[in-house]
């Protein structure tokens, strides 16, 4: 099977790609002396996982109790589940549990980890819980300074049914910065939060083993993590539009593309359609609000190359692509039947969209040859 047979649309994982995105984010948290714990929310891989933990003694990160199923059933132990556990759940994490696994919890409310308490002495399970702060991003977390803290601290570590694991944080809002400068203070932000809530806990006599942090910019950029035990960045390992704009990577080194088919030429309009649509890619504008905004995927020939002048989904409907140019469509080059392949805006979200992963090696003799198939641990 080539990308020339495959069925469209699909979606193209480069392994080649792969690997050096893990190194270089392994070296730069390597630099730092702190533990990489890939988080799994992206990908959603087995396989990929794999990669991203090669000579790594620590576990992984994920979003939802679907993929800690999924990563805890393919032999992975060490677990963090990185959303805000409610109590409902807490029944299916124990489950998890019995098959070996260790799966750490988040919270950043006082009844919810009374909860976890009373839940684990009634399942006579014992829970693992990190605190979230907020490093002032504003979407979950309690404040480092305040009193929440402690409070929630003291109820995890004077349960005999929960361990008090430590604290995490994530700078969520290092998307917003642009240029190294601000990343890097965005990376000092996020130690910082996160390590003065680790020294409340130390100074009331709570214990503070884990001190995690993390998304790809400040991981990648961070030129401290004194006091921090782990990063948790996910995107890194395939990159996306944005992520290139945000010189977090380089196009050339996105690897997670969608093949598409060309299905219409429009040519009194400049225009053609494609058949990957809002499905296909998802909705996400996030380059809408960088310097080169791509639509929703910028188009490139089947081997991956960037047209010339540049190409974008300018517009989705369930299942089209529109695509245009700003200074007009190569109609010729581009049959309808022919075929290209379309770099997501935010990968987490294109990806979502497809149960598998065709993957290539452009490293390969034969960067066109498809060489396997990964399967995703989708939904919740
Ligand atoms: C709690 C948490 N940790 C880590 C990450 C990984 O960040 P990134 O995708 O920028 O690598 C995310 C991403 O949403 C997250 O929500």
């Amino acid at each position: 099977m080539t990308l020339s047979d495959l069925p469209t649309p699909a979606l193209i994982l480069d392994v080649a790609k792969l690997r050096r995105n893990v190194r270089r984010m392994a070296d730069a948290v390597r630099r730092n002396g702190v533990a990489l714990r890939p988080h799994m929310k992206t990908a959603k891989s087995i396989d990929v996982a794999r990669i991203a933990l090669a000579g790594q003694a620590g576990g992984i990160a994920m979003s939802t109790l679907r993929e800690a199923e999924y990563f805890a059933g393919h032999g992975i132990r060490d677990i963090q589940y990185a959303v805000s556990i409610v109590p409902d759940k807490l029944a299916r994490v124990a489950q998890i549990q019995k098959t070996g696994a260790r799966i750490t919890l988040i919270t950043d409310n006082v009844g919810v980890a009374r909860a976890i308490a009373a839940k684990g002495a009634e399942l006579g399970a014992t829970f693992h819980v990190l605190i979230e702060v907020d490093c002032s991003e504003g979407r979950s977390g309690v404040l480092p300074g305040s009193e929440d803290v402690l409070t929630i601290g003291r109820i995890l570590h004077d349960s005999p049914n929960t361990e008090l694991a430590g604290i995490m944080t994530h700078a969520g809002h290092s998307y917003r910065c642009r240029g190294l400068a601000e990343v890097e203070a965005m990376a000092e932000t996020e130690r910082a939060a996160a390590v003065a809530a680790a020294n409340r806990l130390r100074a009331a006599g709570l214990p503070c083993g884990t001190v995690s942090v993390g998304s790809t910019p400040t991981a990648l950029y961070a030129r401290s993590l004194t006091g921090v035990t782990e990063a948790r960045p996910g995107v890194y390992m395939f990159g996306d539009m944005f992520q290139a704009q945000i010189d977090s990577c380089s196009v050339g080194d996105l690897a997670v593309s969608v093949l598409a088919a060309v299905t219409s030429h429009r040519r009194e309009f400049d225009r053609l359609l494609v058949d990957a649509g809002a499905l296909a890619l998802s909705k996400d504008r996030s380059t809408e609000f960088v310097a080169n905004d791509i639509g929703f995927g910028l188009v490139t020939d089947i081997d991956g190359k960037p047209f010339q002048p540049q190409l974008a989904v300018a517009r989705v409907y369930q299942e089209h692509g529109q695509v245009q140019g700003g200074t007009g469509v190569p109609f010729d080059a581009m049959p309808v039947g022919s075929r290209v392949r379309i770099l997501p805006n935010h990968v987490c979200m294109t990806a979502a969209m497809y149960d598998r992963y065709h993957v290539v090696d452009s490293e390969s003799g034969d960067a066109r040859k498809v060489i396997a198939e990964w399967t995703r641990a989708n939904g919740w």
